[in-house]
């Protein structure tokens, strides 16, 4: 079993300035966070509507170079594929030995995309919660699960360094709050061995469920409402967290758990477990970091033109018109 921390010494970073590089959904979240908690925290980001939201909140926004030489905590909170452009032009030179820098996810660090000087502190303080739920569970008193890892332990104090930011953001020292030894390594693998099995399948096995049901004549309200409109899924999902994830199916109608229990099985099929053996093989070895590197260099053509397959697909244009009605989209 992994260590597990509950809370941390936030006091240890107390007269330290954070520079939070970007303002997006880590960024904005943990820098509200960190200025209610009483810390310094200053932004880092280049002149785009982020850097504008930063102002609008009060925030004293530097530009990247700057802002590496301002703080004494560096945060890398911008996206991991544009980290390692940004960490050579802006970030590497302006490092001063003795800072620490903190990432929210293992993935550069992992892959070898960015080396950090020996000379600096380096930690994984990688949230388990978008950048809205950090933000709501801090203002409703509530802490969250955070994945910590040390990549670089020049003061022989990161393993601290990664506590006291844990409670310093509001993950930890609060109720539901927990930081899991963890590494780069772990986090990158765990992290990417979802979104490339269940979470990528289930988007799909719902929207070919739309299709099938709409076929046997079901209308497009119902078919939705049923399958995810209604937000009968935020309740599972809850559930599953809170009870565990069978044990939540004691809370359906037992023709449901029937239901589940004989044909969940059969989509687990051997194929489905190949390819999830494939997906942790191509994590593991690179593949997919090289490919993503690759399709960010090309100028994203794939990525492109499987988000213009989906917006043309039935079930966006279907949704489309019933979040219309319903409000939830202009
Ligand atoms: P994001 O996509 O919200 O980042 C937006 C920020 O990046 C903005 O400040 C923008 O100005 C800046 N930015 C975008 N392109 C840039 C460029 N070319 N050069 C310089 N700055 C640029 O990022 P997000 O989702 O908050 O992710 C940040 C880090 O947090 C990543 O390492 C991610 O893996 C990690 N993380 C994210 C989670 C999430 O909920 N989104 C959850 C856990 C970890």
């Amino acid at each position: 079993m992994a260590r597990l921390y509950f809370d941390g010494n936030a006091e240890l970073i107390r007269d330290r300035t954070i520079a939070m590089i970007g303002f997006g959904n880590q960024g904005s979240a943990q820098a509200l966070n960190l200025r209610d908690g009483g810390f310094k925290v200053v932004i880092g980001n280049i002149e785009d509507e982020y850097a504008g939201r930063a102002r609008d909140q009060g925030f004293t926004v530097y530009s990247i170079p700057e802002v590496v030489k301002h703080g004494d905590i560096i945060v890398m909170a911008i996206p991991d594929e544009v980290q390692p452009e940004v960490w050579v032009r802006d970030i590497a030179p302006n490092l001063l030995p003795g800072k620490i820098v903190i990432f929210l996810s293992g993935y550069n660090v992992y892959y070898g995309f960015i080396k950090p000087p020996k000379d600096v502190d380096v930690v994984m303080v990688a949230p388990r919660m978008i950048g809205e739920g950090v933000r709501d569970n801090f203002v409703n008193g509530k802490g969250f699960p955070v994945l910590i890892g040390v990549a670089n332990d020049h003061s022989g104090k990161a393993w601290d360094y990664t506590l006291a930011y844990s409670k310093a953001i509001g993950a930890i020292g609060r109720p539901g709050g927990v930081a899991v030894e963890s590494s780069c390594e772990e986090e990158t693998v765990t992290d990417l061995f979802s979104e490339h099995t269940w979470a990528g399948a289930f988007l799909f096995l719902l929207a070919e469920g739309y299709n099938v049901l709409i076929e046997n004549g079901v209308s497009p309200e119902a078919a939705m409402l049923e399958l995810w409109a209604s937000g009968e899924l935020i309740a599972i999902t809850k559930a599953i967290a809170e009870k565990g994830l069978f044990a939540q199916l004691k809370g359906h109608s037992t023709t449901s758990q029937y239901g589940h229990l004989t044909w969940g099985p059969r989509y687990v099929t051997d194929d489905v477990k190949r390819l999830m053996r494939d997906a942790i093989r191509q994590i593991k070895d690179g593949t997919f970091a090289r490919e993503w590197a690759l399709e960010k260099m090309l100028g994203y053509p794939v990525f492109n033109r499987l988000w213009d397959e989906v917006m043309k697909s039935r079930v966006w244009q279907d949704e489309d018109k019933l979040y219309r009605v319903l409000e939830r989209r202009k």
